[in-house]
């Protein structure tokens, strides 16, 4: 499986590096939604994520500017948080939960060898724009660890063979 690590591959994805004017009107409807809200930047960062699927590089110096913020301070809460994408996903998104309690139960393991399966390091997406790889910070399935995310599907007590497999046949 090839990949192309951190490009914009998925189809209809939002470029990253510029917004058009349509971009532009969706963005502001998002800021003008919170404007005046209390502590709104990670609010509004979800809302941006859940509009154009990822943050887009040129809206961070715009929301930080409607915020009185840097765009250096946004961009280091769009980076420290991992369900925040600077590059579109792929159109199956795999999480496998990286969290205490599946490491306990051999989700590094479980991580390195779906890894190697896919041809995936995190936050990459095959070229096909077929399928993301992501960590995550707790599924709830802490119980019956490791966890892994496919879509809206939960698996607990993951093996390799079953991820792979899930992530195979997600077209
Ligand atoms: S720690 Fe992995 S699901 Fe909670």
């Amino acid at each position: 499986m090839t990949l192309a690590a951190n490009t914009p591959t998925a189809p209809n994805s939002l470029p990253v590096s510029a917004l058009d004017a349509d971009a532009l009107d969706r963005l502001n409807a998002i800021l003008a939604r919170h404007a005046g809200r209390e502590g709104p930047l990670l609010p509004i960062l979800h809302d941006v994520q859940a509009e154009f699927g990822l943050i887009p590089e040129a809206a961070q110096p715009i929301i930080g500017n409607a915020l009185g913020m840097s765009p250096a301070e946004v961009y280091g809460v769009v980076s420290f948080y991992h369900d925040f994408r600077e590059h579109p996903a792929g159109r199956h998104v795999l999480r496998l939960c990286r969290a205490e309690a599946c490491q306990s139960m051999g989700a590094d393991a479980l991580a390195a060898q779906v890894q190697a399966a896919l041809g995936l390091g995190w936050h990459q997406t095959t070229t096909d724009g077929r399928l993301t790889l992501e960590p995550v910070f707790c599924l709830g399935l802490c119980a019956c660890g490791p966890a892994a995310q496919m879509g809206d599907r939960l698996v607990g007590r993951a093996t390799p063979e079953r991820v792979v497999a899930l992530a195979g046949g997600a077209r």
